[in-house]
């Protein structure tokens, strides 16, 4: 497999659907005040878990966030922007087989209600909603960011940390993790893969990469088709314990890196 590097001088051609500038209603609420991006003193977040390139992860990760931060007694609230809804069939999934805690049927838009405190928004999105994606990184106070190992991988995750930074001039917290990582940390691939993410968050203000990583892991796989988290599913494994780091991380944050002035 190719080397996977960050290109600092490849040629951005944004369509003007990818460049589109959120409508202005993704920085108000219904009432029209405007939503605070940071993350809000009554412990309520706003999270989207996104990238343009397709099959990176995202439903899994919103999937088992929400079960994980379910089964510790937060409030969630789910968004599907997907239009295959996979978020919502895996929500549909696990209340036909009753694995507690159940999670409420996804809402379809990101323009939501103010969260009540303690409520963790969850926000599954990929490129074919780019609208709902801007709206919902508008407002959000971390983007997570999946990313698999690969040259065209972190081309797209490249593409899209930009489009993120156009949309949030305030730089929201960004967080980027690879995702089916090969087992093991020895691997070439994966080893440059973080190296290219380095970079690029080197590029870009509030952006990290998150030491936590996912394996590609059978485990992941059968998360999706049988509804429940991989802890659930299999709690020793080593899925398990990968995406339980991955969630602790998520849920308290190390201070990211500071824009540079
Ligand atoms: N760490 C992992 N190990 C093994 N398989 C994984 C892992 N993460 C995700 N998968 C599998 O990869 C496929 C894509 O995952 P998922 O649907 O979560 O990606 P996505 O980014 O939401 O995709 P899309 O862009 O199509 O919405 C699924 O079959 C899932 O089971
Ligand atoms: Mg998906």
């Amino acid at each position: 497999m190719c080397a996977a590097k960050a290109s600092k001088n490849k040629t951005e051609k944004r369509s003007d659907k990818d460049g589109r500038k959120a409508p202005d209603k993704a920085k108000k609420r219904a009432d029209g005040k405007s939503v605070a991006a940071s993350p809000k003193p009554d412990g309520s977040r706003y999270i989207v878990v996104g990238n343009l390139k397709g099959g990176s992860g995202k439903s899994t990760v919103v999937f088992n966030l929400a079960v994980w931060l379910a089964a510790q007694g937060h409030a969630i609230r789910l968004v599907d922007l997907d239009p295959q809804k996979t978020l919502s069939d895996l929500v549909a999934v696990r209340a036909e087989i009753g694995w507690e805690p159940l999670l409420d049927t996804p809402a379809a838009s990101p323009d939501l209600p103010a969260a009540p405190p303690d409520t963790w928004t969850l926000v599954d999105v990929g490129a074919a909603d780019m609208a709902g994606m801007l709206e919902a990184v508008g407002v959000a106070d971390l983007v997570l960011v999946p990313v698999m190992p690969g040259q065209a991988d972190i081309w797209a995750t490249q593409r899209y940390l930009r489009t993120i930074d156009r949309e949030r001039p305030d730089h929201c917290a960004i967080r980027l993790f690879v995702n089916r990582a090969d087992p093991g940390d020895a691997s070439r691939e994966t080893r440059e893969a973080v190296v290219a993410l380095e970079a690029i968050a080197g590029m870009l203000g509030s952006v990290s990469v998150l030491p936590a990583r996912l394996g590609r892991r059978i485990a992941f796989c059968r998360s999706l088709s049988e509804g429940s988290a991989v802890f659930e599913l299999e709690p020793k494994s080593k899925a398990s314990e990968e995406f339980q780091a991955l969630a602790q991380a998520i849920v308290e944050p190390r201070r990211g890196r500071n824009r540079k002035s």
